[in-house]
């Protein structure tokens, strides 16, 4: 299994565009997808129009004993979705006095990878918001690689690395 974040400090680059349509491709050629929507604007679960409030990626976030279960929807052959929540950023704020704030999803994904068979998944590709918030720092974090577009401009160039700097400054 690949776990794979689409990220950008920029926005509008083509995070959303690219995760699915790298998901889709991969869905084609046989391998089994899970996609994940971690950006509030909640662009990648429009798309398949399982917009919600419940039952969401935020469920992650949650402290246990207040936590709903996070669903898997089928969106396609060998392509499933856990939709985004449009309030992710407002939840991303009240993490920031816990010591584990940026391995949230770290430990969601080790407490429920048997019960939601997240390890028979041979990619994961999480869309995210345009920054290195909280939320986004947790997907880089359970991440093999990061995959970050961006556009043929001098902001464009120069956001790599801004990108590059804030990662180095998280890795340590
Ligand atoms: N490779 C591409 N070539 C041309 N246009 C593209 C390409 N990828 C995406 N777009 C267009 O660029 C716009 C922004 O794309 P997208 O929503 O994927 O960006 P994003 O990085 O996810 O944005 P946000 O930061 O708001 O989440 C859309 O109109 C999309 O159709
Ligand atoms: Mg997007």
């Amino acid at each position: 299994m690949k776990i794979i974040t689409f990220t950008a400090i920029k926005g509008g680059v083509g995070k959303t565009t690219l995760t699915l349509n790298y998901g889709d491709w991969l869905a084609k050629h046989g391998k089994k997808v899970l996609l994940i929507d971690l950006d509030h604007q909640c662009n990648l679960t429009t798309v398949f129009e399982k917009t919600r409030r419940n039952n969401t990626i935020a469920e992650a976030f949650k402290e246990t004993d207040n936590a709903q279960k996070v669903k898997i929807d089928s969106v396609g052959p060998n392509l499933d979705l856990i939709a985004g929540f449009i309030d992710l950023d407002v939840l991303g704020s009240y993490l920031e006095n816990n010591s584990n704030k940026e391995m949230m999803l770290f430990m969601w994904f080790k407490n429920n990878s048997d019960s939601l068979s997240l390890t028979d998944y041979d990619y994961i590709l999480i869309d995210t918001h345009p920054d290195f918030s909280t939320i986004t720092k947790n997907s880089i974090a359970i991440s093999n690689y990061l995959l970050s577009p961006i556009t043929p401009s001098e902001h464009g160039y120069n956001a790599k690395f801004d990108l590059e700097t804030r990662l180095e400054k998280f890795r340590k």
